[in-house]
């Protein structure tokens, strides 16, 4: 056999060796009790949104895709999610002081406004994540309606 050979048959092995390692599914399941919606108003629209385009990385459940099911690509995505999760997680969203709830929504906005997010690695495949043009102005009026409650409260 060929080097070239030898070569992509250990690459196969490898491919196929890497698909037992599977990373643990971000699913709980059970509506959370801090779910942003039970401490801030969240209109329909803006749920639906945020539910299509971020939910799957910043909330305790993603909706998986196929493409999770092939490593490593499934490892990719954990990954994504895990570091998404620990810098919002819209499940616990009621658990964070006021000041980060109005730090985190500020960072929302600005994320949506620079195209940060979502992730562009994400649209990619998803395109329906893709926020439209009025999406964005939907979400960022629905984060300074909500900031402008929050400092009220303070
Ligand atoms: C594919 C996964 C994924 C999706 C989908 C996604 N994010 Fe993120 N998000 C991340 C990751 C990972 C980080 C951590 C920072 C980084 O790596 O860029 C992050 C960070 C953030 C931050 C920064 C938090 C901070 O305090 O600075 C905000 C805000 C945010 N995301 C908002 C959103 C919003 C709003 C959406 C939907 C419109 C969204 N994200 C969709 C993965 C995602």
């Amino acid at each position: 056999m060929s080097r070239i050979k030898i070569t992509l048959l250990a690459l196969l092995l490898v491919f196929i060796l890497i698909q037992f390692i599977r990373p643990a599914r971000n699913e709980n399941g059970q509506a959370s009790t801090d779910q942003i919606g039970k401490v801030y108003a969240v209109p329909e629209n803006v749920k639906a949104v945020l539910k299509a385009s971020c939910y799957d990385c910043h909330s305790n459940n993603t909706h998986y895709p196929w493409y999770a099911e092939i490593q490593p690509a499934g490892w990719w995505l954990a990954s994504h999610i895990k570091k998404g999760k620990s810098e919002l997680n819209f499940d616990l969203f009621g658990e964070y002081s006021k000041r980060r709830q109005d730090s985190k929504l500020k960072s929302i906005a600005n994320s949506i406004e620079d195209g940060t997010m979502p992730l562009p690695s994400y649209t990619l495949i998803h395109a329906d994540a893709k926020l439209s043009k009025d999406e964005k102005m939907l979400i960022k009026n629905w984060v300074k309606t909500t900031r402008d409650s929050l400092s009220k409260k303070k």
